[in-house]
């Protein structure tokens, strides 16, 4: 699937109306493996999160597969975008099976999940832990995993209703090197055998040059970059560090 903006400009209500992204133009094609770069503060997240609907547009379009995102082409699309949230957003009095699970929650009816999980998805998620390695520690509640068990949970939570794009925010952040290169070896994974298009924000520049085919650059809400992962070091000696606000 692509994604794909135009002119987008969007403005938190509650922050004084300023534009947060301010003319975003770019085009991410069918199984790319984009980095999403910039120091804090310039917009990395609002632009993973308005990909799902989740900040409001201003002005500009975003386009997911020449579907003009609204709110009500968001119901169908949604189910095909999978969003790891920065810091994880796991449930940690839930065990790790429970919290893959709520990855399908939107997709199933409330009978379905009256008495439980049914066998299927419940065996998918387990399948998706496994798979992570995670098999021993499905039904071990999620706040007592290492940081690096947690992301691959939310990993799973992300693929289990197997998203034809995945947006993944600070995934490896706070991770040791062992734990942020397994993780990132299982986005280049499903990149590469899946065609998954997979937009990963990133603050460690040799992960972002390792892994991924291209980075996109932002500061103060404008793309300054959007190219090659080489040299990223020289494009961020030029870049505006956000003021302290009183
Ligand atoms: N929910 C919100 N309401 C109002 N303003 C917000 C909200 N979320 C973010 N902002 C503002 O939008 C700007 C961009 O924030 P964003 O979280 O997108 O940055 P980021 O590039 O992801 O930074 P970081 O590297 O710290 O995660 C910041 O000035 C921030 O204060
Ligand atoms: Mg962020």
């Amino acid at each position: 699937m692509t994604i794909e903006c135009s002119k987008l400009e969007t403005a938190y209500s509650n922050s004084l109306k300023r534009p947060i992204l301010n003319g975003i133009d770019c085009k991410i094609k069918q199984g790319e493996f984009v980095a999403l770069l910039g120091l804090n503060g310039a917009g990395k997240s609002t632009l993973l999160r308005s990909f799902v609907g989740l900040v409001p547009v201003k002005t500009g379009e975003i386009r997911i597969n020449d579907t003009v995102l609204t709110p009500r082409t968001l119901r169908r699309i949604r189910r095909d975008i999978g969003l790891i949230f920065q810091g994880g957003g796991l449930i940690e009095q839930s065990s790790a099976i429970d919290n893959v699970l709520c990855g399908c929650l939107g997709g199933l009816n409330t009978w379905e999940t009256l008495w439980g999980f049914p066998k299927q998805p419940r065996d998918r998620a387990f399948d998706l832990l496994a798979d992570f390695g995670l098999k021993d520690l499905a039904y071990q509640k999620t706040g007592l995993l290492s940081g690096g068990q947690q992301q691959k949970v939310a990993i799973a939570r992300a693929l289990i209703q197997s998203p034809q794009i995945l947006l993944a925010d600070e995934p490896t952040t706070g991770l040791d090197v062992i734990a942020a290169q397994q993780v990132m070896q299982i986005l280049d994974r499903l990149h590469r055998e899946q065609g998954m298009t997979v937009v990963v924000v990133l603050h460690d520049l040799g992960m972002a040059s390792t892994y991924p085919e291209r980075a996109i650059v932002l500061d103060a809400g404008q793309i300054v970059y959007d190219g090659k992962c080489h040299n990223l070091s020289d494009k961020f000696s030029k870049l505006t560090h956000p003021k302290l606000e009183a």
